[in-house]
């Protein structure tokens, strides 16, 4: 069989993960890869302990790798914008394939390196940029390729979803999650990136592309993380018969445009995605031929990553070894480039959804009916209600309401008019809301 060579250039979390899996799957990834795959060269600052690298060359300079002649396809594990993109730069421009876990850097950038790779008719494939472990990319680029998507809703930060998991599972408190997921190796090497939501807009924007033929648009991204959410607000939704996930939502508004945003989303708990618990992702996909789809599994960690990674690169080595031309191969986005069509994303003030707003009201006769008549003159109804009692020492008491579906512009000002009530005290906490049907 033809032997193919890789580099892996990064020896982290994930970069262990897939010399691991290649070395211990390597017969049955060389049977269906139908080719000898050979790790010939790994680039790393630093040895891992939980990687036994052997006798393959390393070196310390990670550009080494794509300047090795006899490397075929490299593996870029490092993460980052920077020296990452300096990296599958120079490696396209030796005509080497690549293989990437890099989310930042293919929604950032990967408009520009995608024309790099087929100015150079090599590949760049990023399987494992979204949802870890589970074959997403492939299934939108390819199993769903009969469909035109009208919407996909996904839980795309595996760190995320673990914090909301353990504060509303076992009511512990957001930092102390936050450190385990660290302490796991789930979180970015910023975790400000998984918990302000800017991981999960990096990944829906590439789900948005992959469906709707668009070339990536980042910054058009609305984002919101989940720093904020009280376990208060995860105990009321509960209580209401919701759960509290940090959502990636893509919709395509026809005669208008894309919907395009990650935020805090009360799902009722009797949807499936609302019981993805922990580090596991899932991405919800509506296509109008197939219906809904539902795609689960880990979304971060070492091996459920090198799941993802090796596949790129068993399909890469295949076409490789095949001498498959650069048509036959499937385009980065799943269109043509020619195909690619720029689509409005629209302002989240145009987005639409229920709502649920906890507000601190006084406790005196016709607080509510004066926030009741706000909601009703803007046309906004209340679905579902929740008012407590008040405790003997405090002044106000919380107010919990859902909302109906209301473009978001209307609900803002008609917050603005309660937050102005003199019988309401601070800001309107508010969470969207999604029946995802
Ligand atoms: N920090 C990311 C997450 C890693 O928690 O989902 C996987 O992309």
């Amino acid at each position: 069989m033809k032997r193919v060579n890789i580099g892996i250039c990064g020896l982290g979390t994930v970069g262990s993960g897939t010399f691991n899996v290649i070395r211990r799957n390597l017969d049955q990834i060389n049977a269906r890869a139908q080719c000898d795959i050979v790790i010939s060269h790994i680039g790393a600052r630093r040895d891992n302990p939980n990687c036994d690298t052997g006798d393959v060359k390393v070196s310390r300079d990670i550009f080494a790798v794509p300047a090795d002649p006899e490397v075929h396809i490299v593996v870029e594990l490092i993460g980052g914008t920077t020296v990452a993109k300096e990296l599958v730069e120079a490696a396209l421009r030796q005509g080497k394939h690549v293989v990437t876990a890099n989310k930042a850097l293919i929604a950032e950038f990967g408009n520009e390196l995608f024309s790099l790779a087929a100015e150079h008719d090599v590949t760049l494939s990023y399987e494992a940029a979204v949802a870890g472990g589970i074959p997403i990319i492939s299934a939108l680029r390819e199993g769903l390729s009969a469909n035109k998507i009208e919407w996909l809703a996904g839980i795309i930060n595996g760190t995320g979803n673990f914090i909301l998991t353990e504060m509303r599972d076992k009511k512990r408190e957001f930092d102390d999650v936050l450190a385990e997921a660290q302490a796991l190796g789930y979180a970015e090497a910023d975790p400000t990136f998984d918990v302000e939501g800017i991981d999960a807009a990096h990944k829906l924007v590439i789900l948005a592309s992959l469906a709707f033929g668009m070339p990536l648009q980042y910054d058009k991204v609305f984002c919101e993380g989940i720093s904020r959410i009280k376990p208060v607000d995860v105990e009321y939704a509960n209580q209401l018969g919701y759960r509290i996930k940090h959502l990636g939502v893509a919709r395509h508004i026809e005669g208008k445009g894309i919907e395009l945003r990650v935020h805090p989303t009360l799902i009722p708990e009797s949807r499936l995605i609302a019981n993805v618990d922990g580090v596991m992702n899932a991405v919800l996909v509506k296509g109008n031929a197939v219906g809904p789809t539902l795609f689960y599994g880990a979304g971060a960690g070492a091996e459920p990553t090198a799941s993802a990674v090796v596949s790129d690169i068993v399909r890469v080595a295949r076409n490789l070894a095949g001498k498959a031309s650069s048509l036959a191969m499937v385009p980065s986005l799943g269109f043509s480039e020619r195909a690619l069509q720029d689509e409005t994303i629209l302002p989240i003030t145009e987005a639409e959804t229920a709502y649920y707003l906890r507000v601190s009201v006084e406790d005196k006769p016709g607080a509510l009916s004066r926030i009741a008549q706000i909601l009703s003159d803007a046309g906004i109804s209340i679905e579902a209600l929740i008012q407590k009692e008040p405790h003997e020492d405090e002044e106000t008491v919380p107010l919990i309401m859902l909302t109906n579906r209301v473009v978001e512009k209307r609900i803002n000002a008609a917050i603005e008019s309660i937050e102005a009530l003199d019988t309401v005290d601070g800001d309107v906490v508010r969470i969207r809301v999604e029946s995802l049907k």
